[in-house]
């Protein structure tokens, strides 16, 4: 059965991958949206299924910007909102833009993804991800105010929507991810190696995206090897 999935966030890291790891299905009908077209246009040139498009999550217009490019959609079934910003300072170095940047991404872009989604979903599983930074009692780290706070307010969507939702087919559930070897881990911690490969963490979303909503709707799950 044919399946239309959109990835947003796809231009590197786990996101990349998890175009890549899809696009191997031609059942699977693939968006990758990001702002950099043309490194996702390069890296995604050998399939016939994926189609990019530039989305900026840092916008006033994230709504309208995606609605124009589901428009030739008749219908979504998955979509995975995997992109995210990072800042990484002490609290008291945080400027306003700091924070919006992260809250504009991170919170705001995920929400008008969704709005700009749902009149296109029937039955539909929505992924948002988030960090395990973002989740109540886990490890946390310092100069990570902005983003795990704003990580946090994507675990609370996920709760409230499918509260919102529950009579409907259309499922959201969260991924809070531990580190995983990407651009944006090597630029926020330089010389950290994680545990886990972007490939690898890739390779589980795209399972439980494809597959959990038989399962569970609102959870909030916890994707580390790292304790608490
Ligand atoms: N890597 C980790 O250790 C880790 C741990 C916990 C959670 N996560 C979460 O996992 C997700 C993927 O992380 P990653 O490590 O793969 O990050 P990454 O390598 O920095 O990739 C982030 C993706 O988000 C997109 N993006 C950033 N700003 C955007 C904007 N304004 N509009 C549209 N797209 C934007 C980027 O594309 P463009 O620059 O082309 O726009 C890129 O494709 C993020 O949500 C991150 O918070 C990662």
């Amino acid at each position: 059965m044919s399946r239309t999935i959109v990835v947003v966030g796809a231009s590197r890291g786990i996101g990349s991958s998890i175009v890549h790891q899809l696009a191997s299905n031609s059942d699977f009908n693939i968006l990758a949206l990001s702002r950099n077209v043309e490194r996702m246009k390069a890296s995604f040139k050998s399939y016939s299924n994926v189609t990019c498009f530039a989305l900026d999550l840092n916008a006033k217009d994230v709504r309208s910007q995606c609605e124009t490019i589901f428009l030739n959609y008749p219908s979504i079934d998955i979509l995975i909102n995997n992109a995210g910003v990072l800042v990484n300072k002490p609290f008291l170095e945080l400027s306003r833009e700091d924070l919006e940047t992260c809250y504009s991404v991170n919170v705001m872009g995920v929400m008008e993804t969704v709005q700009a989604a749902l009149p296109k979903m029937d039955k539909a599983h929505i992924v948002n991800i988030s960090s395990v930074g973002g989740f109540q009692g886990s490890v946390k780290f310092s100069g990570l105010t902005a983003y795990s706070t704003s990580k946090a307010a994507v675990c609370s969507f996920t709760e409230l929507f499918a509260e919102e939702y529950k009579d409907t087919f259309i499922k959201m559930n969260c991924l809070c991810l531990g580190a995983a070897q990407t651009e944006m881990l090597e630029e926020a911690f330089p010389g950290y190696e994680a545990p886990v490969s972007a490939d690898k963490m890739a390779e589980y979303i795209v399972d439980f995206a494809l597959n959990a909503d038989q399962w569970m709707n609102g959870k909030i799950i916890p994707v580390s090897l790292s304790t608490p």
